[in-house]
């Protein structure tokens, strides 16, 4: 597996115990930054996160920001992206098994370093559950691939 993580300024340092996560794991990534100071925008980063993801060029992406929210809108703007913006270790577990989400989102002024280590864990360990989930995500995926 390949994944992918960017946050804001808001998330730089929930990005860096991510990143020590997927080394400990010995998950490939890349990181996309920001090495950001000062203000930068979330759409800078969540966009080019998603579009490497929808491509295929990644399996998946982590994005941080202050709440998450931003990050897990514009993710979702792209084809092909099922981001969720998770807190909690049931969520975490339950959006990989029911909606076999690709990006998962989170925000920094929302949970700790600990949490947030937690859910990303448990995100990327836990499988597609597949079944009736399967026939729901690929209504969606019809929907995406109707509209322009
Ligand atoms: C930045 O101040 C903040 O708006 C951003 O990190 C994020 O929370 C947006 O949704």
């Amino acid at each position: 597996m390949k994944v992918v993580i960017a946050s804001d300024h808001g998330g730089i340092n929930i990005r860096k115990e991510i990143i020590s996560l997927l080394e400990e794991m010995n998950i490939e990534y890349e990181d996309l930054g920001c090495e950001c100071s000062t203000s930068v925008d979330y759409p800078d980063y969540a966009l080019p996160l998603a579009e490497k993801v929808a491509k295929g060029e990644v399996d998946r992406g982590i994005l941080i920001c202050g709440t998450g929210i931003g990050m897990s809108i514009a993710a979702n703007k792209v084809k092909g992206i099922r981001c969720a913006l998770v807190h909690d270790m049931f969520s975490a577990k339950a959006t990989r098994e029911h909606n076999d989400t690709n990006i998962l989102a989170m925000g920094e002024r929302v949970i700790g370093p600990g949490l947030a280590r937690d859910i990303a864990k448990i995100w990327l360990t836990t499988p597609f559950e597949g079944g009736r989930h399967k026939n729901r995500v690929n209504k969606i995926r019809t929907y995406e691939a109707y509209v322009e």
